[in-house]
């Protein structure tokens, strides 16, 4: 081993070029393969840029040749030497750097290596729970590298944009108030104020409403949020908000501004090209059509009403749903060459999915063809032939539940069969907005109304009478934009007005005292000339997690989380020390 010394880099292992010849270079990395020909070792030595081939050849330098003959994969080098051109036979067109290399004089080895658990090239595929308990050797991947640098640019394109438009980056506290509503919250033992917890924020909302109510009135910030929640492919308990608030302003204002920030960022990052304005679609149609507030529409297969065309047939299943207030659905697919297995086995999906079963009728060249096609009229199959232009050749599937469960498996049907039929177009890019949600849904377990996005959402104007009467028939000034199937950000105009605010809460189960309580400082704020105001956050990385192509948000995050919200490298959460609890008072009680 060598003392790096007053060795400078001059360049990385990626840059060389032909042009460069004769050039003396010092490069610095890691061996990421090594061979031995006929008395010469030729080691590749990588960086983040890349790899540059360098040579040790006895006749130039019988030393440094001594030295490298004991240099393992992920050993760390400093080479100095001359670089060369390859002869034609020995190019690499698969290397930027393919046509040179460095013949050296001088190697300094800096460190030695262990053996690694897997090897740190761009084809190896290594269980993800090895690869996040080393993440340091996963983010010497290509392919690691290739994704955070691409975050990292996304980040920079964004904050450029708003910086542009005249936005302030602010940062809000993550030690803050626990407030009800939302996910559950991750709390902060106080040691100095003993028995009190702070809460880390599920979002900075009502910081940025209080910028607002502050006068700031373009305000963003690039906001880490914490959310104790169950996780999912597209859900980290800590994950980051492109946030942002406006005061005077209309929700178009908000469409625009973040239009123009998402056409900038594919241009930039996926040389693509949005057209804007981007289509909306009222939450109603999303899941009238899809299922889901969410919708992928870079295919079709959408869904299908049919309880009335079916109600009225034999089928025990479909009138026993119906007579409970369910409704039935489906999903139509033209010509359809499924076998009867595949059709089988989307049975069980769909039960996995939450449905009681899997109804089907396909047409083929001896008619109607279905378990319980006997249990339709052919009166009724031609009613239903001609209503939803089923024809010889398609198959109908179809759901009968009520109506969230219907809703539910057939949009994560949909997906499965767009997807087993080949109907994604993935490298597209197609943004929606959701527009027009109701402010409220109602929880059946808790046995009252909850917000549907958050508690600060305001009520259409035009509804605001109905809160009094029908509050679930009100709808909110909230808006989300959906990326090819996924929920990539989502915000409302807010109440701005105390009155309104407080009708909201009380519709919420929200008593008085329990508002002053958790929300006395907005209450307050909102007192003293609040502007009218609103805003929007996107999720960075779902956003990074798409550009990406990436199939989870644990390949854009560099120290990601497990599902069961662990990190495998430093094995977080852990037990603490008896010291450190008895100094905040806590037991424990497992
Ligand atoms: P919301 O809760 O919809 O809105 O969050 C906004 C966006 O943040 C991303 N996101 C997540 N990403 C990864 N892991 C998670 N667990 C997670 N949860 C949310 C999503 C989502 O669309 N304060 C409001 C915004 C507003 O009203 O202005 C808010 O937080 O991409
Ligand atoms: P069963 O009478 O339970 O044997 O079901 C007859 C057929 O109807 C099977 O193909 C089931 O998968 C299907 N089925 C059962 N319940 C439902 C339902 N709620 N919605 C749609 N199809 C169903």
């Amino acid at each position: 081993m060598k003392l790096l010394g007053d060795w400078k880099r001059s360049c990385y292992c990626g840059e060389p070029r032909p042009s460069q010849v004769g050039q003396e270079l010092t490069v610095m990395g890691w061996v990421n393969a090594r061979r031995d020909h006929g008395g010469v070792t030729f080691i590749d030595l990588r960086d983040r840029s890349g790899l540059l081939q360098v040579v040790f050849n006895p006749q130039i330098n019988e030393a440094a040749h001594t030295e490298a003959k004991d240099v393992r994969l992920e050993y760390v080098f400093a080479a100095r030497g001359v670089l060369a051109r390859r002869s034609p036979e020995t190019v690499n067109p698969n290397l930027p750097t393919g046509e040179v290399e460095l013949q050296v004089n001088e190697l300094r080895v800096l460190n030695s290596s262990r053996t690694t658990p897997f090897p740190i090239d761009e084809e190896t595929n290594p269980a993800e729970n090895t690869r996040l308990r080393h993440r340091y050797l996963d983010l010497r991947r290509p392919q690691m590298y290739g994704n955070l640098l691409l975050r990292h640019r996304l980040v920079k394109s964004v904050r450029d944009y708003l910086d542009g438009q005249g936005f302030l980056e602010v940062e809000t506290p993550f030690l803050t108030k626990s407030t009800p509503e939302g996910a559950r919250d991750y709390l902060v033992p106080s040691r100095v104020n003993t028995g009190s917890f702070y809460a880390l924020p599920q979002s900075p909302q009502l910081f940025k409403q209080l910028l607002m109510v502050g006068g700031f009135d373009k305000y963003f910030q690039i906001a880490r949020c914490f959310r104790d929640e169950d996780l999912r492919a597209d859900r980290q308990p800590e994950f980051t908000q492109i946030d942002i608030e406006m005061s005077f302003i209309q929700p178009d204002d908000i469409f625009r501004l973040s239009e123009g920030m998402m056409v900038k960022a594919c241009r930039e990052l996926k040389g693509m090209e949005i057209p804007t304005p981007f289509p909306r679609m009222s939450y109603a149609e999303a899941m009238a059509r899809y299922g889901n507030d969410k919708p992928d529409i870079r295919f079709g297969l959408e869904l299908s009403e049919l309880t009335n065309l079916f109600r009225a047939t034999e089928i025990k299943v479909f009138s026993d749903v119906v007579a409970k207030g369910g409704v039935i659905r489906g999903i139509l697919i033209s010509d359809c060459s499924f076998s009867r297995k595949e059709i089988d086995d989307l049975n069980p999906l769909a039960q996995g999915f939450g449905a009681k079963g899997l109804a089907w009728f396909r047409i083929t060249d001896e008619g109607w063809q279905s378990p319980l096609a006997k249990f339709v009229s052919d009166e009724k199959k031609a009613e239903i032939e001609t209503a939803l232009g089923f024809k010889k050749g398609d198959l109908l599937l179809m759901v009968a539940d009520q109506e969230k469960v219907v809703c539910d498996v057939l949009s994560r049907l949909r997906l499965h069969l767009g997807d087993k039929l080949g109907l994604i177009p993935k490298e597209e890019f197609r943004f929606l907005w959701v527009t027009d949600f109701p402010l409220l849904e109602y929880d059946d377990e808790a046995k009252r109304y909850v917000a549907m996005h958050h508690p600060f959402t305001s009520p259409r104007e035009e509804d605001l009478a109905l809160l009094a009467t029908d509050p679930g028939q009100v709808h909110a000034r909230a808006y989300d934009l959906v990326l090819n199937g996924l929920e990539l950000g989502g915000g409302s105009i807010r109440n701005h007005r105390l009155d309104v605010q407080q009708q909201v809460f009380a519709c919420l189960g929200i008593k008085e005292d329990e508002a002053q309580e958790k929300f006395g400082f907005l209450m307050e704020a909102l007192s003293y000339g609040a502007p009218p105001h609103g805003g929007i956050a996107f999720g960075v990385d779902r956003m990074a997690m798409l550009f990406a192509g990436a199939e989870s948000l644990r390949e854009v995050i560099a120290f990601p989380k497990t599902a069961k919200a662990v990190c495998l490298m430093t094995q977080a959460p852990s037990p603490v020390e008896a010291k450190q609890l008895r100094e905040l008072s806590i037991r424990v009680n497992v």
